[in-house]
């Protein structure tokens, strides 16, 4: 005989969350927890799929159409913990009936911290400072050591100028009185853009040939793979840094590497790779590359938030209420 079903709804949060927000989640569902915090395998996502009324998934967990094939299927929400939500095929969702939802929002303004820290610790070299005086090999100030490139009154490419595009403009201009050019096929309103003082392009070619510092802020998408490929790395200018906060698959790290290895760009700064949580080994022995472990949005703050959004959500949902962020 089948268990009898639980009355409150089944929820598997698939990754450790903030203390606060998992305490919240058991208050409202019945929820299960993942306390020693692997990564889901296909199997174990298949299984929860099968056994539970929601899930509250993370960029680890990889909801391809063959994991939502899962028979039988229990599941009718995917809350995701997070923006982008390119590791769920949406359309595989929505085909067997399955809602899809982010947190947008909370995270917009840690994200863009984190891309403007990257453009400085480049530019500035921090990165190969750190690891010089760990190594023990700081023999004093010097005029001469370790020069690096000014940020202010540079010249800064977005490409995408959605919520966090917008939030690093606000940051470059009032910031460190940098010129702003942007690329977006779906641009924000005149009126916004006038008001941050970006200057829209018509491609992201011509943002390439113009900027000194390129940060990418688009979604994942199809359209976007592989967007900074050899060709286009080879628009921006020698001196010219690339920073990436957004999705590891928009820039072809084989082409970037290359780049870099041949110095056709100055530098790189990354907190997402093609592959993670691989980082190419060409990657790590180079000293003009910033390399973070995927940490936009890692602030106490925004993680908690970031939850509290899923929980709300949810919450809606099995309310019967249309969920604020859905996206499928
Ligand atoms: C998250 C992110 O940490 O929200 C996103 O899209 O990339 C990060 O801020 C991650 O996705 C959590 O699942």
């Amino acid at each position: 005989m089948a268990a009898p079903r639980s009355p409150r709804p089944v929820v598997v949060v698939t990754r450790r969350l903030p203390a606060l927000v998992e305490a919240q989640v058991a208050a409202e569902f019945d929820a299960r927890l993942n306390p020693d915090d692997h990564a889901f395998s296909a199997a174990e996502l298949s299984a929860a799929l099968g056994s539970a009324d929601a899930l509250l998934p993370t960029v680890t967990d990889r909801l391809t159409a063959a994991v939502l094939a899962a028979q039988p299927l229990r599941t009718r929400i995917l809350a995701n913990y997070g923006v982008g939500f390119n590791h769920i095929d949406t359309a595989a969702a929505q085909a067997r009936g399955v809602v899809v939802t982010n947190t947008p929002d909370v995270l917009t303004d840690d994200t863009a911290d984190d891309a403007v820290m990257l453009m400085l610790m480049v530019a500035r070299r921090a990165g190969e400072g750190e690891r010089h005086v760990r190594a023990g090999a700081w023999t004093g100030w010097r005029p001469t050591h370790l020069l690096g490139t000014r940020v202010s009154g540079k010249t800064l490419g977005l490409i995408g100028l959605g919520r966090i595009g917008r939030a690093v403009a606000q940051r470059a201009r009032h910031g460190f009185g940098m010129r702003v050019v942007f690329h977006d096929p779906y641009p924000p309103p005149a009126g916004v853009v006038a008001e941050l003082g970006a200057e829209p392009r018509a491609s992201v070619d011509d943002v390439l040939r113009e900027a000194d510092f390129v940060s990418i802020h688009s979604p994942a998408t199809p359209d976007t793979h592989h967007l900074l490929d050899a060709r286009r790395l080879a628009l921006m200018k020698p001196g010219a840094f690339l920073i990436n906060t957004a999705r590891g698959d928009i820039v072809d790290e084989a082409a970037l590497v290359a780049a870099l290895k041949r110095k056709t760009i100055a530098g790189a700064a990354l907190d997402v790779y093609e592959r993670e949580p691989e980082v190419p080994r060409d990657l790590l022995a180079l000293e003009q590359v910033v390399l973070l472990p995927h940490l936009g949005s890692a602030t106490n703050e925004t993680r908690v938030a970031m939850g509290l959004r899923a929980l709300e959500n949810l919450r809606a949902f099995f309310a019967g209420l249309p969920p604020r962020d859905r996206v499928a």
